[in-house]
């Protein structure tokens, strides 16, 4: 695809509407995870230095198109602006009279935060003369939040038809490192698939065989494949009832020439407690109580030569229990092995989805993958092949 960047914009003197995800994790109206908040520094910075006006437009939480004070954007003005090393301002609402008088009194480099847009049901509902009335406080458009582009809202994509559209600095470096993954990508590609639910991950599953030449599955879900296979997986967590899904998925996996790295070892114990007595055991030799709870070292060994053998790898969800030691050594030795060859340019390894990041961060290995996404849904129907609406609105 095509698209405008902030070089092919005219800033000085103009107003940016920024769309940019401030949906950060808060506790008692405390940011506790400002990781959304630097990704949309680089963004601002260049508005700032060109001397445009940072109109900030974000969405937090779902109040569902009513005003609920405790998904006010406030909390966030104090962090933003110690991060841009600057005051920001702060409209009590994103459009009306509110938001235009703050929106008046910028000068050129100042920065605003408009309140929260889901306090209006026309944001969700991609209301035209709600997207009209956004495009009121702004001269030009700029979508810096991938994580939110899979939603076509008002914000989202209305207005990337209501004035010039352009990329922000963000969505060109997640765009470019996704089409760098999976769009056209030096092969070979290695996939890695982990998490809980077979379920939830099916139609990625698919998408990711018609374009991988090797894909790892691990997690929870990967003793759903070992029990379509034959092998005993005594208490662990398993959808029995997609074994023949789990069956299609391996013959369509034969068909389309994609390797299926299904665990050929596992790491098991009877409670996922801190500490607990792990086993390593052969596929299916487990005592009636024990559950499968990360992949053994014959897997990750193969795992690790396989990232070896690829120039490419895209990665989401863990290989096991990670967040509770030692269920997280398959997931922490995978993720550092890929992060050196990474740091080495030896591989190209993109990785993204909620529980992924935080793995990553645990072991340690997030600075040195190429590039980590900060969406959540938005990662996971890309990599299900879907068209995110708020990217597509951005292309020529
Ligand atoms: C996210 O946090 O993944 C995005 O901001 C999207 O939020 P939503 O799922 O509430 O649309």
């Amino acid at each position: 695809m095509a698209f405008r960047t902030l070089d092919d914009a005219d800033l000085k003197g103009r107003r940016a509407l920024v769309r940019v995800d401030f949906n950060v994790p808060m506790a008692d109206g405390q940011v506790t995870d400002d990781t959304r908040l630097r990704a949309a520094l680089p963004t601002i910075e260049k508005i700032r230095k060109a001397g445009g006006k940072v109109v900030l437009l974000a969405h937090f939480d779902r109040p569902k198109g009513k005003r609920v004070p405790s998904m006010s954007l406030a909390p966030v003005v104090g962090p933003l602006a110690k991060l841009v090393g600057a005051p920001v301002a702060f409209a009590d609402d994103c459009v009306g009279p509110d938001a235009a008088k703050v929106v008046d009194a910028m000068k050129d480099g100042d920065v605003v935060l408009l309140e929260n847009l889901r306090f209006h049901a026309g944001e969700e509902a991609n209301d035209p003369a709600f997207v009209a009335a956004l495009a009121q406080n702004g001269d030009l458009y700029v979508n810096d939040a991938f994580s939110a582009a899979h939603r076509a809202h008002a914000s989202t994509e209305g207005l990337a038809h209501a004035l010039p559209a352009y990329a922000g600095e963000s969505m060109r470096r997640e765009l470019d490192a996704l089409e760098a993954a999976l769009g056209s990508p030096q092969r070979p590609v290695l996939g890695v698939v982990g998490g809980s639910k077979v379920s939830t991950k099916l139609e990625l599953i698919h998408n990711l065989i018609l374009k991988l030449d090797r894909l790892a599955i691990g997690g929870g879900m990967a003793n759903t494949f070992l029990y379509a296979q034959g092998h005993d997986v005594a208490a662990s967590y398993c959808e029995k009832d997609l074994a023949d899904t789990a069956r299609e998925t391996m013959a369509f996996a034969a068909k389309n020439n994609c390797e299926l790295l299904l665990p050929v070892d596992i790491v098991v114990a009877e409670k996922i407690e801190p500490g607990a007595a792990a086993r390593v055991r052969d596929l299916g030799q487990l005592d009636e109580h024990e559950r499968i709870l990360d992949a053994g070292p014959k897997t990750v060994a193969r795992l690790v030569a396989a990232m070896d053998a690829s120039k490419t790898l895209i990665w989401n969800g863990p290989l096991g229990v990670f967040e509770t030691p030692p269920f997280d050594a398959g997931t922490t030795a995978a993720a550092r092995h890929a992060a050196a060859l990474a740091k080495a340019g030896r591989l190209i390894a993109v990785a993204g989805g909620g529980d992924t990041v935080a793995a990553l961060h645990h072991a340690g290995a997030a600075q040195d993958f190429t590039f980590v996404s900060t969406a959540g849904g938005a990662f996971l129907e890309w990599m299900e092949g879907k068209t995110l609406p708020g990217v597509a609105a951005l292309d020529l």
